[in-house]
Order: structure tokens, then C-alpha cells, then sequence
């Protein structure tokens, strides 16, 4: 209970505070060592690690520094940061090739004639499909500045695949958990060991078991559908989903939920980690904020025929991305040059990094001729092959409020197509339905998702599917603007992919059916979707709950976009020590680095590789001595 009076209190005092602008520093025809771009997940830990370790580091940043806007530094205000505009890029994406199927999406969200967005499926006259909106933040730390704090160290087999492929034996899920130990800051009792002394705080959240009746009815049925007994249920609310133990990708039901945040709700993340860096003041980083890298400056080098990354062309100023809802096409910004001795890395996320990659001149032959960008290597993987989980949801709403506070425990399923565990879920008092400007409330539409306080949603994420098919493509050769992508779902594995989906959802009914619905009890459950109807009596076709599932899922885990992979693989854009191939003194790493989409949660694997970067970069110089 204390957290939550604790988040409460700083809702309550939520006020503006005076927020750093200062210009960004001359980098302008300056040589640094190293220059990282992008000060998210994947770039950040690796730049401020690099100049920890001695090394004069440039780390470039689109976005400005919100570290201590409270929708950003108070973990509980995330949906708040999610849709604050000081830290939001606006991204609008496909699902697919198939018109109608886009039309049939719940929450497209279009371009009003007013200038405002509406969302869902029947726009006033004159409004503009923009499709379905994808978030992401563009902001001194990346999209681990607005999410929602979940930290999952991914399933072993997703670590032990790199390996195998690659066959860099360093990929191994045990060699990967000492950068976990490395970057943590662990402030909960595990029966695994855990790092004490890194930069990321990590705390297990209250599951609320023991204060709220409700949660235990809840937690205890979903333990028992998991197969254990019901008194097992308190012990299993604390099982660290980070832990190490044995056979783990197999452990199914109740976990404890690890959030990256401090024990009195305070973020932490990348973004903090660079601030406190940068704050030393004796470290050679240099941060330059509101500047949006434009290009990689290759020179030819003699030895091979591969060119070599010595820089980067930028432009300065406030919001120059379009993405950027504050952004004007006005602002033209400054433009520069700036020099990196040694190497050049590439961390601008999943959409960006291939999208600066192209720009560059790397990536599919067809894909830069068709925009007249001179070829520095063709490299077939840059626009596509691009992965994400699938998401989706059983909401219902029970027959009175619902009463177990911030009881949102996770839960591990494994379906009958699953190779290993493949549903992640969380449930809880909420109602999550995707993304949309405004979300998970009221968009700027009729179409309302605030379901009241009888509401109770598991939310599941699909992990390891099938499908790989998302494509990224340049609508124009100007940085400034975003690029077209298509996430393909469903293109291929739809049948096994819907069938997992939709036994996590059975599976949630199934002991939902069984909650008390005598006098006074929650049940019965009236479901919302995805088969409307009291649970226990519904009666939908199997099919017509597929196709439900098919069209309105949504993600916002993108991945794999630049990916690593074996040297005979065709759609490598990397090597297994983040080298782009086919060119010289230039890495990639963040998201895009994935070669499938790792685990229920990206954002801690992407530090993880991070850290891991760190290593084969100073590892590398250690060896030229
Ligand atoms: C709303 C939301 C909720 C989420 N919740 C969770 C969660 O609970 N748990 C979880 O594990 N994951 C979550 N995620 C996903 C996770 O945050 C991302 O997968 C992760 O941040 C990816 O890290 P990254 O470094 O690859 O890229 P990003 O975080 O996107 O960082 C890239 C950075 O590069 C900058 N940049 C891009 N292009 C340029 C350029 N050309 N020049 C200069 N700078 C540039 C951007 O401004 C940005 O700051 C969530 C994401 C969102 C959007
Ligand atoms: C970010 O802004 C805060 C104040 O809002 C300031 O204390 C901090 O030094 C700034 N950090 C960087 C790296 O700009
Ligand atoms: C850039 O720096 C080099 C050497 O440091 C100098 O010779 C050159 O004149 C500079 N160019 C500009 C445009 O400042
Ligand atoms: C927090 O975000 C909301 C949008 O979600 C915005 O309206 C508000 O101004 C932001 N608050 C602060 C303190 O920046
Ligand atoms: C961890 O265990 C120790 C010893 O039992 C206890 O003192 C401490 O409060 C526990 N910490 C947490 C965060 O539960
Ligand atoms: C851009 O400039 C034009 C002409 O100066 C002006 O009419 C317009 O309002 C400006 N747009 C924005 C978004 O500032
Ligand atoms: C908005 O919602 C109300 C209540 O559900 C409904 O009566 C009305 O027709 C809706 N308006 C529009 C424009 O869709
Ligand atoms: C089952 O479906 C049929 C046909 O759609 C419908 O008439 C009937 O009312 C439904 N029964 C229940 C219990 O919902």
C-alpha cells in the first residue's frame, strides 16, 4: 500500500517545472572518438559507458532533455509521458497490404480537416487516414523515457538462437545474464543471484496480494489454472521473472513484476544514467541534445574495396523531426559536420536506424537507386524483416468494481503450438486496447475505452512469432521527414500464431469462469472482447474470435530492422560483434540489432546488448595493443 499513497502524493504535486534549454554545444568539424547517435536504450548505456572508460564520445540527440518533466521521472504518470508532446514521436504504421483489413481497425487514427486527430472507424468528411499510430519518444533517453517500465530478461532460447546462428558462443544466455548483473541495481530479495551496483534500479512491485480480497480470489484461480496449488499463489507473486532458474523458459503462471524504477516509484533508465554521466563533469561526453544525425560520412580507405565511416552530418534546432508533434516545417535548423577517429554507431531505434542507414547509402540496391542515393553497399536486409510481438486482450468488465489496487501480476502460458512458454500477460483493474493519440483513454474521437472501475483486462503479448515481415521504406530522401512502414502482420504462421493467442485467451476465461458469482462476488464477467458476452455462456465461433484477434492487434515492440546474423545470411546487416557489413568503422546497436524479437519486453535485452557493445568495442582496442 505505501507505493501507491507515495505515487498518489506526486500526482498530486504534479507542477511545471523549469526544464534545461540550453543551446547545444559547437560540435561543428570536431573530432571525438567515437560518435554514438540516439541516447535510448541501445546508444545510451554504450556512449556513457565508452566515455567512463576514458574515451572522448559524441552522443547525439534528436530530442531535448525532459529527465525532470514528472509524466517522465514519476513511474506511475507513464500513459501521461506516453502522450506528452515534449517527449512523443507520432509514428503512423500499416498492418498490412489489405485495405479493408486497415479500415476494420478500431483505433485508425486520421488527420481532421481542422488539423486534429480522430480515431476509429468512421471519420467526419474531409479527415486523412494517417493509419495506426505507433509510438515511440524522441527525447535524451529514448522510448525508455515514456514506457511502461516492464523488465524481462528474455527467454534463454532467444540469447542461445544468436549463439547458434552466429556461432559467437558470447551470445549464450549465461554469458548474456552478466550484463544483466552488470547494469542492475536489483532492490528485491531473488533465489537468484543479482547485480547490486549498476546503473538500473529494478524493484519487484507489491502485488497487493495481501491487502486486497479481490486480488487474491483473482491470483489464486490463475495460479491454480497454472497448475499449482493455492498456497502456492503468495510465493509464486514474488518469482523473479529475471531470475536463472533452471529450465526457466518453461516456467509458466504468476510471476512477481520487475519495473525499472526505485522503491519509491522513481524512473530510471538510460536517460538518467547519460544525465548523471554528463553531471560528473569528468567524463569526456559530450552530449549534444536537438540534433537529428542526417547522414554517415564515409571515406574510401585504400586497404578494401569497403569505405570507412569517419563522421556524420547533422542538423540543430528544436523538434526538426517531423515526428515530433511540436515540430514545424519552418524550422530549418543548422546543418554541420562532425568527425569520429575511431568509429561511428548507429542507435536510433527500430525505424530510424535503418532509416539513417538508407540515407547513408546502405541498404537493397533497387531501394537507394529508386531515390538516387549514391550506393556505399548493398545490404538486401536494411529495409525489411522487421519484428514486433503481437498484443491483444481479453477486457471484461465484472459485475462490481473491481478492488486489488496496483495488483497487476504477471503471468507466463504456454499454448499447445508454443515450443517454450509464448504468452506473456498481464492482468489487472485497466483497460489497454492499443495505441492512439490520447490513449488508453478518450481518443479525439466519439470512441471512448474508460470502461469504469468494473473493468479487468489480461493483456497478452504474443512472444517469438512467426512472422518477420515488416518493411521500412524512405518517402523521401529529406531526414526530416518519417519513413512508410508496414508491420505485415500475420504474414506468415497466421494460423499457429492466432491459435496461441486465443488459447491465452480461453485460458483467461477459463478460470475467470470460476470466480465467486454469488452475492457480493465479481462474477459474473461481461466480456467486451474478444467475444462479447458473460463468460461461461458465450457462444462465438473460434473463427470469428481469430479474425477479431487478427485485426485489431497492436505492438510497440518493433525490432530487428538492421539485424545481426550468420555471414551467409543474405539479410545480415550485421555482424554478431554489431559491425555493418560491407563497410568499415561503423555498428549498430539498439532494437534493429535483434534477429528476432527478443522475449516478452525489449527494453532490457536492448541494454543488455548495449553493455554488451561496450565490451567488444573496448575488448577490440585492448587486442589492437
Ligand atoms: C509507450 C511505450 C511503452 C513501452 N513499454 C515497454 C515496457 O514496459 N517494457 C519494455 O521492455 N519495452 C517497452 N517499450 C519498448 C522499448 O521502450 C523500446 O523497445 C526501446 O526503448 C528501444 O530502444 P532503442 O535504443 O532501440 O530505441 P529508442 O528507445 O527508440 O531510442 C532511440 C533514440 O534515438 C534518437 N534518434 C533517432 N534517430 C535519430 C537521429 N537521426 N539523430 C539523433 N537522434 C536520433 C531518438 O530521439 C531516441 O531518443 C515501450 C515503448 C513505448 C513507445
Ligand atoms: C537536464 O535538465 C535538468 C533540469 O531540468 C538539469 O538538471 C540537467 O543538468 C540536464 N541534463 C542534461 C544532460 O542536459
Ligand atoms: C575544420 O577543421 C580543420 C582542421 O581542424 C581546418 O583545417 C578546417 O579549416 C576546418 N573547417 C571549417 C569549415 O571550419
Ligand atoms: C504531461 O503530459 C500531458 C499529456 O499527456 C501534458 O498535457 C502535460 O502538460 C504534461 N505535464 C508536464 C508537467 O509536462
Ligand atoms: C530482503 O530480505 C531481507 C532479509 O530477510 C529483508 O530484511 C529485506 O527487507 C528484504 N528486502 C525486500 C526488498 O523485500
Ligand atoms: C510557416 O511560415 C508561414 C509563412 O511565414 C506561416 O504562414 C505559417 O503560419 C508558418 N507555419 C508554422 C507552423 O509556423
Ligand atoms: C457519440 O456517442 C454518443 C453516446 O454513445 C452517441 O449517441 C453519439 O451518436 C455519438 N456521436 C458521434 C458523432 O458518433
Ligand atoms: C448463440 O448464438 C445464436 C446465434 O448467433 C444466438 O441466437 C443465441 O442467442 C446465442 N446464445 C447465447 C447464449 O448467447
Amino acid at each position: 500500500m505505501a507505493p501507491l499513497l507515495t505515487f498518489a502524493f506526486c500526482i498530486a504535486s504534479l507542477a511545471l517545472v523549469g526544464l534545461s534549454s540550453a543551446a547545444p554545444p559547437e560540435i561543428n568539424n570536431k573530432t571525438y572518438e567515437y560518435i554514438v547517435v540516439g541516447s535510448g536504450p541501445g546508444g545510451g548505456p554504450l556512449a556513457a559507458n565508452l566515455a567512463r572508460a576514458g574515451h572522448s564520445v559524441l552522443l547525439l540527440e534528436a530530442g531535448d532533455n525532459q529527465t525532470e518533466n514528472l509524466n517522465v521521472s514519476q513511474w506511475f504518470n507513464f500513459n501521461a509521458a506516453g502522450n506528452d508532446p515534449a517527449t512523443r514521436w507520432d509514428f503512423f504504421v500499416k498492418h498490412s497490404n489489405d485495405a479493408a483489413r486497415e479500415a476494420r481497425y478500431l483505433h485508425r487514427t486520421w488527420r481532421k480537416t481542422d488539423g486534429a486527430f480522430y480515431v476509429g472507424i468512421d471519420p467526419p468528411a474531409g479527415a486523412k487516414p494517417l493509419g495506426i499510430y505507433y509510438p515511440r519518444a524522441g527525447t535524451l533517453g529514448g522510448c525508455a523515457m515514456h514506457n511502461g517500465c516492464l523488465t524481462m530478461n528474455p527467454n534463454d532460447v532467444d540469447w542461445n538462437d544468436i549463439a547458434e546462428t552466429t556461432g559467437d558462443e558470447s551470445w549464450s544466455a549465461e554469458n548474456m545474464r552478466k550484463y544483466l548483473l552488470k547494469l542492475e541495481k536489483a532492490h528485491y530479495n531473488s533465489t537468484s543471484v543479482h547485480g547490486h551496483d549498476g546503473w538500473l534500479d529494478t524493484t519487484m512491485l507489491d502485488s497487493g496480494y495481501a491487502g486486497f480480497e479481490d486480488a487474491r480470489e483473482l491470483t489464486t484461480l490463475a495460479a491454480q489454472a497454472a497448475g499449482y496449488k493455492v498456497s502456492d499463489t503468495t510465493s509464486l507473486l514474488t518469482r523473479d521473472m529475471n531470475g536463472n532458474q533452471p529450465n526457466r523458459d518453461n516456467l509458466v503462471g504468476p510471476f512477481g513484476g520487475v519495473s525499472h524504477i526505485n522503491p519509491n516509484g522513481r524512473r530510471s533508465s538510460p536517460g538518467y544514467y547519460v544525465r548523471d554521466t554528463v553531471a560528473l563533469n569528468k567524463y569526456p561526453l559530450t552530449l549534444a541534445l536537438d540534433t537529428l544525425a542526417t547522414k554517415v560520412i564515409f571515406r574510401s580507405t585504400g586497404t578494401n574495396s569497403h569505405k570507412k565511416a569517419v563522421g556524420v552530418e547533422y542538423l540543430q534546432g528544436k523538434s526538426l523531426y517531423s515526428a515530433d508533434p511540436r515540430s514545424s516545417p519552418n524550422a530549418t535548423g543548422v546543418s554541420g559536420k562532425v568527425y569520429a577517429s575511431r568509429e561511428v554507431i548507429l542507435s536510433g531505434g527500430a525505424f530510424n536506424t535503418p532509416q539513417l542507414l538508407l540515407l547513408s547509402g546502405i541498404g537493397p540496391r533497387r531501394h537507394l537507386e529508386k531515390f538516387k542515393i549514391p550506393i556505399v553497399a548493398d545490404l538486401p536486409g536494411v529495409d525489411q524483416q522487421v519484428a514486433d510481438n503481437y498484443e491483444a486482450g481479453i477486457l471484461s468488465l465484472a459485475s462490481r468494481p473491481v478492488s486489488v489496487g496496483q495488483n497487476i501480476f504477471p503471468n507466463f502460458f504456454k499454448s499447445s503450438v508454443g515450443k517454450i512458454r509464448d504468452i506473456y500477460m498481464w492482468c489487472g483493474n485497466f483497460a489497454f486496447e492499443g495505441f492512439w493519440p490520447g490513449f488508453p483513454n478518450t481518443p479525439a474521437s466519439n470512441f471512448t475505452s474508460d470502461y469504469g472501475p468494473r473493468e479487468y483486462e489480461c493483456a497478452l503479448v504474443h512472444m517469438n512469432p512467426r512472422s518477420q515481415s515488416g518493411t521500412i521504406e524512405l518517402q523521401s530522401t529529406n531526414p526530416r521527414d518519417v519513413p512508410v512502414i508496414n508491420m505485415n502482420f500475420f504474414k506468415e504462421g497466421e494460423e499457429e500464431d492466432l491459435t496461441a493467442i486465443y488459447e491465452g485467451v480461453e485460458w483467461v476465461r477459463s478460470w475467470l469462469g470460476k470466480v465467486d458469482g454469488g452475492e457480493g462476488g465479481l462474477a459474473p464477467f461481461e466480456e467486451l472482447h474478444p467475444c462479447k458476452g458473460t463468460i461461461g455462456k458465450q457462444n462465438c465461433t473460434v473463427a470469428t474470435q481469430k479474425r477479431y484477434i487478427k485485426e485489431q492487434a497492436y505492438s510497440h515492440h518493433a525490432s530487428s530492422s538492421a539485424r545481426i546474423g550468420a555471414d551467409g545470411d543474405r539479410f545480415a546487416v550485421l555482424d554478431s560483434a554489431f559491425r555493418v557489413r560491407k563497410v568499415a568503422g561503423l555498428r549498430a546497436v539498439d532494437a534493429s540489432s535483434f534477429p528476432k524479437v527478443p522475449g516478452g519486453f525489449p527494453v532490457l535485452p536492448t541494454m543488455m546488448i548495449s553493455e554488451k557493445a561496450t565490451d567488444v568495442i573496448l575488448q577490440g582496442l585492448a587486442d589492437e595493443e
